[in-house]
């Protein structure tokens, strides 16, 4: 089984609000990139990493890479305007068309662990198609724009997804041609997979794999580090 990891790193950061965008920012002395990419190096069921990112970042990647031993990186490509198409970008690299399973795994969530990208990767060749997701702690409300409550949606049937998200590599491609051809735009990939009519599964994600979207989830990091 060969298994490549997508990882999108094109992002700029407007929610965080720094001027290097966060995923190169520093996490008690370490890139939260390069944490990252620790992880995914350190699993030994992935044979490759393809990175998407902005031109101007890709010296500077491929230089992070050598000063900390990062060796799966195969390719660095261009990211896209919205992360959508920063995916659908690597998926055109021949890396990818020689994999039997591709991940997509944010940069910006480093707190993942080998054996729980390994349990994604055979779900994702067992089922076609997996998510982690956890049950919403809080009660999740339906809202129009105007503010009114439209529904209250049971939380035990709610899930908060994360990545890594795991897919066959002919699901993934073919669910981002026909979203290329329809004008769909999703927040995940597995959006793009359902919107294609592929059975997606979920598996109970972890509830330190934070995504760092805003200044107070860094100072969370920096907290589940210490
Ligand atoms: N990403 C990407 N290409 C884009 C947009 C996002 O590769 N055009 C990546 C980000 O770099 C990040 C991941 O997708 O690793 C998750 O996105 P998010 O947390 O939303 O990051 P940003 O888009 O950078 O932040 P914001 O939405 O606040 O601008
Ligand atoms: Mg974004």
């Amino acid at each position: 089984m060969r298994c490549t990891v997508i990882i999108p790193a094109a992002g700029s950061g407007t929610r965080f609000g720094s001027a290097l965008p966060k995923q190169f920012v520093s996490l008690l002395g370490v890139p939260i990139l390069v944490r990252t990419l620790q992880a995914i190096e350190q699993t030994s069921a992935v044979q490759n990493i393809v990175l998407a990112a902005s031109p101007d970042f890709h010296s500077f990647i491929a230089d992070l890479a050598q000063e900390y031993g990062i060796t799966k990186i195969a390719a660095i490509i261009e990211g896209g305007k919205e992360r959508q198409d920063s995916i659908f970008n690597a998926l055109q690299t021949s890396i990818c068309a020689d994999s039997n399973v591709v991940l997509v795994h944010d940069a910006v969530r480093p707190f993942i662990t080998s054996d729980f990208v390994e349990s994604i990767i055979e779900a994702a060749w067992e089922h076609g198609a997996v998510v982690p997701g956890l049950v919403p702690k809080e009660t999740i409300k339906e809202c129009t724009e105007e503010g009114l409550v439209v529904a209250t949606h049971e939380r035990s049937r709610l899930r908060a997804i994360q990545t890594p998200q795991g897919f066959r590599r002919e699901v993934l491609v073919s669910a981002y041609h026909k979203a290329r051809q329809h004008g769909f735009l999703g927040t995940d990939d597995a959006s793009v997979v359902e919107c294609a009519g592929f059975p997606v599964h979920v598996v109970a994600g972890r509830e330190e794999n934070i995504k760092i979207t805003t200044p107070l989830d860094f100072r969370w990091a920096e907290f589940l580090l210490r």
